[in-house]
């Protein structure tokens, strides 16, 4: 494919979109068209613009929030509001849209990334590590690495597992499977891109009518190919199926393209963007929301009744109001930041951040997880996308090009059978010591959750086929480096607002690589990155390690390179966990926040372990599930997910994208309709079950 290629080397200026096959060459907009005129009319640009009273306000238009904004507002008698702190997007909608300016041109580091980072990290040569987070429309769906991997049935049931009051099942594997495949549609590779990349695929397993395209790039290269049979002879076998529940093993995973015209699929561009202007939508960005406002109480629930939300610090706090509910998906800082900095959470670090506490919710912010990462850098004569990116190559097809060979390796893959039981053994006579040195809070509950936790990932986890190293193929550089990264860290640690500002950044402390498995895992993981470099045939394209090196093979050594070099793999999560009250939790099962009557979480903060998957693909699952219970709440309706009347309503119908429901364009009932859902929510707010 490449000399093909080469010869069609066009400016940027002048780019067409060309078929996949390359045979009829297909005049289309050159890339630099305004594509802001694709503003989507349920964005609303000035704040007077909004009502001042919605059903249901959405914090954070990022990932989850604009799936549930869809998806509620399908419903042409709710009214929403999402508030998004970060801009709509629009002024850098390129590097948005194009899949390759991931690398080249990426928005990590601009004005659309919050560029967070941790607390100096004790296991990482005491270095802060850097912490992305999209802060525009998509939120870091429009800035994200765009691989979409399938989570793994045992992780998803162990959801269930953990939350016995999970009595609809909607974190069982059938019922999220169903949620994750109603988000999706996929489009199968060309013949030429499935087989030079070796792309194997069950069409089954996927989605076909939903908003986010699960798709391959246009264009790839021969190194690509060797990937899972270079694996293969390390006993890693090729999953031909990854999708459908199963995703271990070496695969070349679905990234999120639309290949219509090869840009990034993301909650915006899927969920928000194809809809007609619906009336009861409006979505504000630059607008960060500052506190949740609490009905005046001196016992029971907390009720939200609206929340504040400033332009910028020093702008002055706006109030709008919230008919039904407050759902937070502001992500695993934003929505814990929102909890605290409305009084909800740890009353000791409430109190010391100066803000009054209204409900003491110890795991608020608590037992905090990340993926964690490096890269092994190999100097190749083979073409990679960087020297083409180098070669000033830019047609659509190229700029499409994107890292997806993937695997997921077990622990006895990663160790063998002995010494996988002895590191599970070990681990686990570890877990008293760990919760008390990684949760300085002290709270019996929190520890009692971190203990379910590590409980789930030592006795289920590690002894099943459940992947605790991903490895990663990237040839984005003139390089190619194999990356590795630890699934199921023991590690935890903890985020807490240090003032009673939205616009402050909070403390994060992942504890990255506190616990001694992690550091041993990982360094297992780096060792078998290195045997890939070794293996056939991929090494017969590779001429030489450059980072670390030969001068790092000792466990000491690999120790020490590893603590100066990881870093995040962009998956935090655990910060507003869905667990039991009992075990710290801070949402229920239906994801409301435990202590209050109309607050939910719904976004990546609430699973309680982190996933063997990118955890983009599994939390448009999570916010399709939540939009369902939300609507089924207050349409009356059974929350039974296998039940008939919830089949029958809008939300599962065969309508999965919501650019096809008819029901948008109703007009919006502000008057008209609240008198009869007011009376219909206090009826339903009897039935309203944790
Ligand atoms: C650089 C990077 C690369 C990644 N690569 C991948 C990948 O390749 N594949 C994958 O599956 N996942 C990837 N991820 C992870 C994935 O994007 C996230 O897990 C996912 O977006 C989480 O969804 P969310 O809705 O919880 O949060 P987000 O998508 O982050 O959305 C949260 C939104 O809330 C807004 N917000 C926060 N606080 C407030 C407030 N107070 N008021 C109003 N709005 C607020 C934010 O601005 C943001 O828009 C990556 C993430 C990053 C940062
Ligand atoms: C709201 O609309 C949905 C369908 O869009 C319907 O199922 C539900 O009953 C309606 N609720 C009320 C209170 O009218
Ligand atoms: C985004 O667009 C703005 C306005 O045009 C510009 O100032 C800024 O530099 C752009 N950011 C990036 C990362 O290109
Ligand atoms: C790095 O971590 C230290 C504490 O460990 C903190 O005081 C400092 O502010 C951090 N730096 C940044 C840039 O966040
Ligand atoms: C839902 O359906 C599954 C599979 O048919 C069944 O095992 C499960 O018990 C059902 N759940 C409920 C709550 O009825
Ligand atoms: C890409 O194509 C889709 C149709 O599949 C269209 O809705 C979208 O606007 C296009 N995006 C751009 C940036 O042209
Ligand atoms: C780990 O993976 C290997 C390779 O696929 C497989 O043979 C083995 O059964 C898996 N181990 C467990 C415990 O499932
Ligand atoms: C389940 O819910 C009931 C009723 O709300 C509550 O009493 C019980 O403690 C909950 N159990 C768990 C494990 O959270
Ligand atoms: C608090 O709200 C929850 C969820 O709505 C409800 O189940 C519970 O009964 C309420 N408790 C009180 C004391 O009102």
């Amino acid at each position: 494919m490449w000399p093909l290629i080469k010869s069609t080397i066009l400016t940027l200026a002048s780019i067409y979109f060309l078929s996949p096959s390359f045979a009829s060459p297909l005049p289309h907009e050159p890339r630099e068209r305004d594509f802001s005129n694709l503003r989507a009319r349920n964005i609303v640009s000035d704040s007077s613009d909004i009502q001042s009273s919605y059903d249901f306000i959405i914090v954070g238009g990022g990932l989850a929030g604009l799936v549930l904004a869809s998806r509620l507002s399908e419903d042409s008698n709710h009214t929403v509001l999402v508030l998004e702190a970060g801009e709509s997007g629009d002024a850098n909608i390129t590097q948005i849209n194009t899949p390759a300016d991931t690398y080249y041109d990426s928005l990590v580091g601009s004005e659309y990334d919050y560029a967070y980072q941790t607390v100096q990290q004790a296991g990482c040569a005491n270095r802060n590590v850097s912490w992305p987070r999209g802060k525009v429309l998509g939120g870091s769906s429009a800035i994200n690495g765009m691989y979409l991997v399938r989570p793994n049935q045992p992780e998803i049931n162990a959801l269930h597992s953990i939350n016995p009051n999970d009595t609809n099942e909607f974190w069982t594997w059938d019922s999220y499977y169903a949620a994750m495949k109603k988000s999706e549609i996929f489009d199968a590779p060309s013949a030429d891109i499935a087989s030079e990349a070796g792309i194997q695929y069950n069409a089954e397993s996927y989605g076909t009518n939903g908003p986010i395209h699960w798709s391959y790039p246009g264009e790839t290269f021969n190194l690509v190919g060797n990937w899972t049979p270079s694996l293969l002879t390390l006993g890693i076998p090729t999953n031909a199926d990854a999708a459908s529940g199963d995703n271990s093993g070496a695969y070349i995973t679905t990234s999120s393209i639309n290949p219509s015209n090869w840009t990034r699929s993301y909650s915006r561009s899927g969920y928000i963007d194809p809809l007609p202007p619906r009336s009861n939508l409006d979505i504000l960005p630059s607008a960060t929301v500052t506190n949740i406002v609490w009905k005046s109480r001196t016992t029971g629930n907390l009720t939200a009744t609206g929340v504040q939300w400033a332009s910028s610090s020093t702008a002055a706090k706006q109030t709008v109001n919230a008919n039904k509910e407050v759902i937070l998906a502001a992500g695993s800082i934003g929505s814990t930041q929102v909890l605290q900095l409305s009084g909800v959470g740890p009353s000791k670090y409430l109190q010391a951040a100066g803000v009054d506490v209204q409900l003491d919710l110890p795991g608020v912010g608590q037992r905090l997880q990340d993926h964690l990462s490096g890269s092994l850098i190999y100097s190749t004569n083979a073409e990679t996308a960087g020297d083409m990116h180098n070669d000033g190559v830019a047609t659509a097809e190229f700029l499409s090009y994107i890292n997806s060979a993937t695997a997921y390796v077990n622990l006895t893959t990663l160790f063998g059978s002995d010494s996988a039981s002895a590191l599970i053994s070990s681990a686990q006579a570890e877990v008293d010591s760990s919760a008390s040195s990684f949760l300085p809070l002290g709270d019996s509950t929190v520890a009692a959750g971190y203990k379910a936790i590590y409980d789930t990932i030592t006795n289920q986890f590690y002894s099943s086929n459940s992947g605790q190293i991903e490895l990663l193929l990237s040839i984005t550089s003139t390089s190619v480096l194999i990356q590795a990264a630890i699934q199921h860290p023991l590690s935890a640690g903890e985020l807490y607002i240090t003032s009673n500002s939205a616009f402050d950044y909070p403390y994060i402390n992942p504890n990255y690589l506190a616990h001694d498995a992690d550091l041993t895992i990982l360094r297992e993981g780096f060792k078998l990155a290195r045997l890939v470099s070794q293996a056939s045939p991929l090494s017969t394209y590779l001429s030489g390690e450059t980072t670390p090196g030969s001068s790092v093979s000792t466990d000491d050594q690999w120790n020490a390179w590893i603590e100066s070099a990881v870093g995040t793999e962009y998956h935090p999560t655990g910060t507003c966990a869905m667990l039991p009250l009992d075990l710290g939790g801070v949402v229920s099962p239906s994801l409301l926040v435990y202590g209050t009557s109309n607050v939910r979480v719904a976004d990546a903060s609430v699973y309680p372990f982190d996933l063997s998957s990118h955890l983009g693909a599994p939390t448009y699952g999570l916010a399709e599930q939540a939009s369902t219970i939300i609507r089924d709440y207050w349409n009356g309706v059974s929350t039974n997910p296998n039940s008939t009347t919830s089949s029958s309503s809008p939300s599962s119908s065969s309508s999965s994208n919501p650019a096809n429901s008819n029901t948008n364009t109703a007009l919006r009932p502000i008057t008209s309709a609240y008198g009869l859902i007011g009376v219909f929510g206090a009826i339903a707010s009897l039935m309203m079950v944790l």
